[in-house]
């Protein structure tokens, strides 16, 4: 297993939409445990292939406390969405900026497994929000676009500094 680098907003290839996983293989097998190896020690609740630069439709999920039930969904897909709730959200794309985004509360999701094999997942609350938030990923997109022009022009400034900083 190995560590991934994550990438930061606002790298374009962030914004890089991933396609379907056409064969579960040994490969796809090796990046999802390397993901959730990375999400674990970052430590985070969740990551998409897009944050290591893998444009796949792959995400892991673990939002227990005690980190012993992750989830990997391939080619996952919103079935069905209901209700509306607001949570503050980060990512570890962004690091340090944390706000609001209004995301169904109860989502149904339809993905395979690790073997290749369908599955249906219905998630409520925290799990939905994150896997919402995970496949927006994977269609290129950022949590932040959910907020004002102005709070991503000051976001977008801020992570350009630290990146300066950083070098
Ligand atoms: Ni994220």
């Amino acid at each position: 297993m190995a560590l991934l680098k994550i990438l930061h907003f606002p790298d374009p290839r962030l914004h890089l939409v991933a396609k379907p996983v056409a064969a579960v293989d040994a490969d796809i097998r090796q990046l999802a445990a390397d993901m959730a190896e990375t999400m674990y020690a970052a430590p985070g609740i969740g990551l998409a292939a897009t944050q290591v630069d893998r444009h796949v439709r792959l995400i892991v999920v673990d939002i227990s406390e005690e980190k012993n039930r992750l989830l990997t969904l391939i080619n996952p897909r919103i079935v069905m969405k209901e209700g509306e709730a607001v949570r503050e959200e980060g990512c570890l794309s962004v690091p340090g900026i944390y706000d609001k985004v209004t995301r169904a509360e109860h989502i149904r999701v339809d993905a395979l497994d690790l073997e290749g094999k369908p599955f249906q997942l219905d998630a409520v609350g925290l799990l939905a929000v994150c896997i919402q938030h995970e496949i927006d990923h994977l269609d290129g997109k950022v949590f932040v676009e959910y907020l004002s022009r102005l709070k991503q022009a000051r976001i977008r400034h801020k992570l350009e500094k630290q990146a300066r900083e950083a070098m």
